[in-house]
Parts: structure tokens; C-alpha cells; sequence
């Protein structure tokens, strides 16, 4: 019997069967030809929210969960951030390699070259509420970029994609600053091509009379390592929605706006604006112990807390921890910290969490440093999706360039009536009063 096979006894039946093993999983397909009589369908398995289940074979980014390691394409996350800039990384998510010096240049140029907006899209933007959620924004402006470059839909041509690639990635930015100016009421900025990525967003953002705008190069380059920590998280929410609406070949502007929808919620990425909420409520330091409590008793859940993967402390909450201390260094420590900080003491010694493998996330930290540096909580989950547009992008291509890949179409069990005879609607009700 070859060793990387498993053998399956049907106790239904008797039957026995052996199924390849490859890369520590079996084929669920395999499973079909396991049937009680000819006419049945065939064995599945049940695995709601894919608990168990892998949709793809990627070789983009890499997480062992239980030891707390995340990679890019090979490289450690705490090695990028260290030592790259964000384009740099997403350059490396895209084509798997680093890029060299002219590499790096042409890509960056390429990006700061797609960084306006059609003015129609900007006065689409000017149509939100004055009190729409950014998030909001966002999500349906990406998705009417698909209106202004209906040329996206040719999906099967290389340049094509890359040329949609290079915009949603200048793109974002923009889109995400103007959706800020909006709610605040600020007259809308137009991008500074003398700036780096970062740079040139808090110019969109915070720029106003003066001449030329100067930003602080701490927070530039913290941001630059927020963004780089973000940029990709192999198969988590939004990257399936990505994945799942772009496997029915819509466009990647419709399929990143479904991406981002997806990341919006506070189980994903609107956790790091709810963690400023819960610190708000919590209120002071002292309060800690009596927050604590509520949460074991079952009353809500510590936000920032808990991953699907990570049953270790974040490799990226350990990174941002280190940039926090040196944007604190600049805006000064501010009390939210030191809740936060309490909040982590305590729960990382209280058996509830540490049994239940319960440590602080990437959404722990980064907001109270993005709240330091001048970000309003609406702002979080926009910052979050900035820079994850690569990873989606970059997920997006290896999707439809994998021959194994089809419409995503999962199965269900059924659990509902067999046929029912039908009946008339004036007969319903004396029906349902017997
Ligand atoms: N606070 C308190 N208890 C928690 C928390 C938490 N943050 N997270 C999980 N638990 C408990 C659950 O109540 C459950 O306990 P039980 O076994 O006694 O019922 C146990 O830990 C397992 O929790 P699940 O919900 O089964 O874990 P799951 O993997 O489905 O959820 C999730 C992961 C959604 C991230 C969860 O930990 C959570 O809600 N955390 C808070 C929100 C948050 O920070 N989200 C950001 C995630 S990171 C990201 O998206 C970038």
C-alpha cells in the first residue's frame, strides 16, 4: 500500500477505499465514489465557514498559525517591514520575486502615474451623504471604477490585468482620502507626484493652504510598515470573497469592491475601530478588571482579541507594537495605550483566554496608532483596505491562472421539506388555523 494514501472503510457498506494523500489533504472530490447504492450522489464533507476546508493551492503568503509565523512569498513578515518599503512588497506579492533597483523604480513610477481619479468619479463621491461611513464610500466608488475602465473586463489578457492592477493599487489611496475629506468637508486634494505612496496619502488627506505638504517621516514610515502588514493574509474573509466573485470572471474592480464589503465587518476588519470603541467604554485603567470580567461572563468579546489562524500572539501585533513606540515617540503616549496595555497583562494571564488560545491581533494595536496619528476610527478599516488590495489582487491573478479553478460553487446539506403538495392561497389560512 504506498504510504501517502488513506484508507477509508464505508461501515455502511463494508467497502473500502484508498485516497491519495498530497500536501497533508485529500481530494474531496475523492470522496464521491463512496456511496451506499450507484444512484447515490456520493460522499461530501460539511464544513460551514471552511474550518477544514482548502479552496486553493497558493504560493503567495504563508502562515503557521500555532507558532505565530506569517510570510510573504518565502520572506518573513518582521524582515519586510524592516527593511522594505510598501510598493516594494507589493511588487514581491504580485511577482513573486523582490524586485532590483530599475524594477523598483518603473513600478513605483508606473503606480504614482495611476493615482488621479476621473473627475466624474470625483463628483460620483461628492453624491455620499455628508455622514457616510468612509468604508461605505470606498466600497462603491471601487466598484463604479468599473464604469470608468470598462476595458477590465478582459480578464484573460496579462496586460491588460496589470494595467487594472497598477490602477486600483494608485487608486486607493485617493479614493480612500477623498472619502475623508468628504465627511469632514474638506475641499478634495489631488495627488503629489513628488511624494512617496504613504506621503502622498496624508498629503490627500490633511493638506491645507499651505504651498507644498511636509510629512512627519516617522508617521510616513510607520504607516509605510502598517501597510506593509496588511498587504496580504493567504484565505481569510475578504480574500475569499475576492477569490469566490472573481471566479465568476467579473471584473477586478467589481471583484475588490465585493472584497472589501467583505472586510468592512467588525469580525474583520472593522475590529480595529471597534477595539477604540471597547477602550472608550472601558474608560480608564482601573476598570480593566470589572471589563475582564463582563467578557468571561459572556458579555461581548474582548475586540482585538482571538484569530482564526493564530492560536499564538500575531507576528504583525508584535511589529506594530515596536512601530507604535515610535509614533508615541512623536505624538507623546496617550491613555488608550495604557489601557491597552493593561487589557493585554491581564488577559494574556487569566486562564479564559489562555486556554482558549486567545492573544492579541493585528486590529489590537493598530488602532490606537492610528488614532496617534491623527486618523479618525471611521478612517481604520479604509487604512486596512489600502494596502490589502494587492493581496486581494495578487490572489485574484493566482486564481485565474490556476487551471484547477472553476466558478466557486460550493455545496449544501439539505435539510428541508421533501416535496410538499401545493395549496391555493385562499386555502392557506384555514389550513394553517387547523
Ligand atoms: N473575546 C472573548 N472570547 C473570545 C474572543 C474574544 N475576542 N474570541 C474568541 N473567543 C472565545 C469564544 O467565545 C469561544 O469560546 P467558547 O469555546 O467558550 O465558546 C472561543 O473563544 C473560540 O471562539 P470562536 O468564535 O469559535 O473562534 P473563531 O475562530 O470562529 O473566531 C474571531 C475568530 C472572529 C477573530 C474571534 O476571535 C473574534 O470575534 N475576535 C474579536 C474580533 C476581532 O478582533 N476580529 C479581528 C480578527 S483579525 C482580522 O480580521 C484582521
Amino acid at each position: 500500500m504506498p504510504q501517502d494514501t488513506l484508507t477509508i472503510t464505508d461501515n455502511r457498506t463494508g467497502q473500502s477505499y484508498t485516497l491519495p494523500v498530497e500536501n497533508g489533504t485529500i481530494r474531496a472530490m475523492d470522496l464521491r465514489k463512496i456511496k451506499t447504492a450507484p444512484e447515490d450522489f456520493g460522499l461530501m464533507t460539511y464544513d460551514p465557514a471552511f474550518m477544514n476546508t482548502a479552496s486553493c493551492r497558493s504560493a503567495i503568503t504563508y502562515i503557521d498559525g500555532d507558532r505565530g509565523i506569517l510570510r510573504y512569498r518565502g520572506y518573513p513578515i518582521d524582515v519586510l517591514a524592516q527593511h522594505c518599503t510598501y510598493l516594494e512588497v507589493a511588487y514581491l506579492l504580485l511577482f513573486g520575486e523582490l524586485p532590483n533597483p530599475s524594477q523598483l523604480k518603473n513600478w513605483v513610477d508606473d503606480i504614482t502615474h495611476h493615482t488621479m481619479l476621473h473627475e466624474t468619479t470625483k463628483k460620483f463621491m461628492e453624491g455620499f451623504r455628508y455622514n457616510a461611513h468612509p468604508m461605505a464610500i470606498l466600497v462603491s466608488t471601487v466598484a463604479a471604477l468599473s464604469t470608468v475602465y470598462p476595458d477590465a473586463k478582459n480578464i484573460h489578457d496579462p496586460e491588460n490585468r496589470l494595467l487594472q492592477i497598477k490602477r486600483l493599487i494608485g487608486k486607493m489611496p485617493s479614493i480612500a482620502a477623498m472619502s475623508y475629506r468628504h465627511i469632514v468637508g474638506f475641499p478634495y486634494i489631488y495627488p503629489d507626484n513628488d511624494l512617496t505612496y504613504t506621503e502622498n496619502f496624508m498629503n490627500m488627506l490633511w493638506k491645507m493652504v499651505e504651498p507644498k505638504y511636509v510629512a512627519n517621516p516617522v508617521i510616513a514610515r510607520a504607516l509605510d510598515i502598517l501597510f506593509i502588514l496588511h498587504a496580504d493574509h493567504e484565505q481569510n474573509c475578504s480574500t475569499n470573497a475576492m477569490r469566490a466573485v472573481g471566479s465568476s470572471h467579473s471584473d477586478p474592480y467589481l471583484a475588490t469592491a465585493a472584497a472589501a464589503a467583505a472586510l468592512s465587518g467588525p469580525l474583520h476588519g472593522g475590529a480595529n475601530e471597534e477595539v477604540l470603541h471597547m477602550l472608550d467604554e472601558i474608560g480608564s485603567k482601573d476598570h480593566v478588571p470589572a471589563y475582564i470580567k463582563k467578557i468571561k461572563e459572556g458579555k461581548g468579546r474582548l475586540m482585538g482579541f482571538g484569530h482564526r489562524v493564530y492560536k499564538n500572539y500575531d507576528p504583525r501585533a508584535k511589529i506594530i507594537k515596536w512601530a507604535a513606540d515610535q509614533v508615541f515617540e512623536v505624538t507623546g503616549r496617550n491613555t488608550k495605550l495604557e489601557i491597552a496595555l493593561e487589557l493585554e497583562r491581564i488577559a494574556l494571564e487569566d486562564d479564559y483566554f489562555v486556554s482558549r488560545k486567545l492573544y492579541p491581533n493585528v486590529d489590537f494595536y493598530s488602532g490606537i496608532m492610528y488614532q496617534a496619528m491623527g486618523f479618525k476610527p471611521e478612517m481604520f478599516t479604509v487604512l486596512f483596505a489600502i494596502p490589502r488590495t494587492i493581496g486581494w489582487l495578487a490572489q485574484w491573478q493566482e486564481m485565474l491562472t490556476d487551471p484547477e479553478q472553476k466558478i466557486a460553487r460550493p455545496r449544501q446539506v439539505w435539510i428541508g421539506h421533501e416535496t410538499r403538495e401545493f395549496v391555493a392561497i385562499e386555502k392557506r389560512a384555514a389550513l394553517a388555523a387547523k
